[in-house]
């Protein structure tokens, strides 16, 4: 059910009498069921046969990852789930309401419409008009990630995504690693792994690691949240399943990458964590390509330094110009 919620599109097969037809539907996941609705046109498809599928790319796997000269190893991988089942009308008023009203919390958190209620007279119209249908049948997921490559190849084809690059393939190719059940050797260390990118559910360990460093005293969670979500690169490593170190960079993929909110749990450091950190921030498809790699720092300049920074100055005619827009907490703004 997570890829209907994750992706609000799928495809509905219903077996007509006239033969099968197959519709882009928008499903809705609530009270662990899952729905459809559309226009009264389509009663008639209750009580018929029905599929309905949704599937994410996650890697198209170039062939010469596998091998020098055949195209045949040439693949993608995906995930997709499928609920095969019967489709049911629902009639009663206050559970169409209910179902309306869990897509728009899903597809429209920030509000802006008067809740779907069955005792709302400005709804009883619209809820008679509209056609409510729940598939019923259990879900199935299927998962194709390379989990059948010998060691050795699992080990080429992951480092060689990662190092082909395109839009995405830091989330894209870390859930393939995680649906595998498998992570290859070359993101472990003694203890842990390291995290392409940090899954957007794990926003809160991050900001737990930088909320209460010098830079961020000035800034709410949900800013700190925002910036992590929002950057280009966002990398992690973990140890028991936790989020023990992060860093974020925003980059352009050509001239400049802009690094940030770099932690290391403080009883992990001069452990190495940070060198790892930084080097696979670097590695990262769209920072690796710029002309520069820039930070501010108070404090760990000898960190930096150690891994190749060196101090910048600003020539004596460069301003630096700043246009204030929000102060999310606190204090000023550095
Ligand atoms: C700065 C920080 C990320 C370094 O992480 P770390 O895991 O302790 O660093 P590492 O163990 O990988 O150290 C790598 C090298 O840098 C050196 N180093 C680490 N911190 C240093 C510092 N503050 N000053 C000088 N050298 C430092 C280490 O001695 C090591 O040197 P070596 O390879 O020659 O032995 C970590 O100390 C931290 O989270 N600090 C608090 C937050 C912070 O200041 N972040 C940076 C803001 S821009």
């Amino acid at each position: 059910m997570e890829l209907f919620e994750k992706l609000g599109l799928a495809q509905l097969c219903v077996m007509r009498e006239d033969g099968p037809v197959v519709r882009p539907v928008h499903p809705i996941v609530h009270g662990g069921g899952v729905y459809l609705h559309g226009r009264r046109g389509h009663a008639d498809w209750a009580g018929r046969p029905a599929v309905l599928v949704a599937q994410e790319v996650l890697a198209v796997v170039p062939s010469w990852l596998r091998h020098p000269e055949r195209a045949c190893p040439a693949t993608t991988w995906f995930r997709s789930t499928e609920v095969r089942g019967t489709l049911v009308e629902v009639v009663e008023p206050a559970e169409k309401a209910a179902v309306l009203q869990s897509m728009m919390e899903r597809w429209q958190p920030e509000g802006g419409y008067r809740p779907l209620s069955a005792e709302d007279p400005m709804y009883a119209g619209p809820l008679q008009g509209v056609l409510v249908l729940r598939l019923d049948g259990e879900p199935t997921t299927r998962v194709k990630v390379g989990g059948n490559l010998a060691a050795p190849d699992w080990e080429r084809v992951t480092r060689g995504l990662w190092e082909r690059g395109g839009n995405g393939v830091d989330g894209r190719l870390q859930l393939a690693i995680d649906l595998a059940g498998r992570t290859p050797g070359w993101l472990t260390f003694p203890g842990g792994r390291a995290l392409l990118r940090v899954p957007d559910a794990r926003v809160g360990e991050a900001v737990a690691l930088v909320r209460d460093r010098y830079w961020n005293t000035m800034w709410s969670d949900a800013t700190v949240a925002a910036a992590h979500l929002g950057s280009t690169a966002w990398v992690g490593l973990e140890r028991d399943g936790e989020l023990v170190a992060t860093a974020r960079a925003v980059a352009d993929g050509g001239k400049l990458a802009y690094v940030m909110d770099v932690a290391v749990r403080d009883d992990l450091h001069g452990e190495g964590l940070g060198r790892r950190l930084i080097g696979l921030l670097e590695s990262h498809p769209a920072v690796r390509g710029c002309a520069w790699i820039g930070l501010h720092t108070r404090g760990a300049q000898g960190f930096y330094r150690r891994l190749g920074y060196a101090d910048f100055t600003p020539p004596p005619d460069r301003v630096e110009l700043r246009r204030y827009r929000t102060l999310a907490g606190p204090g000023t703004l550095g």
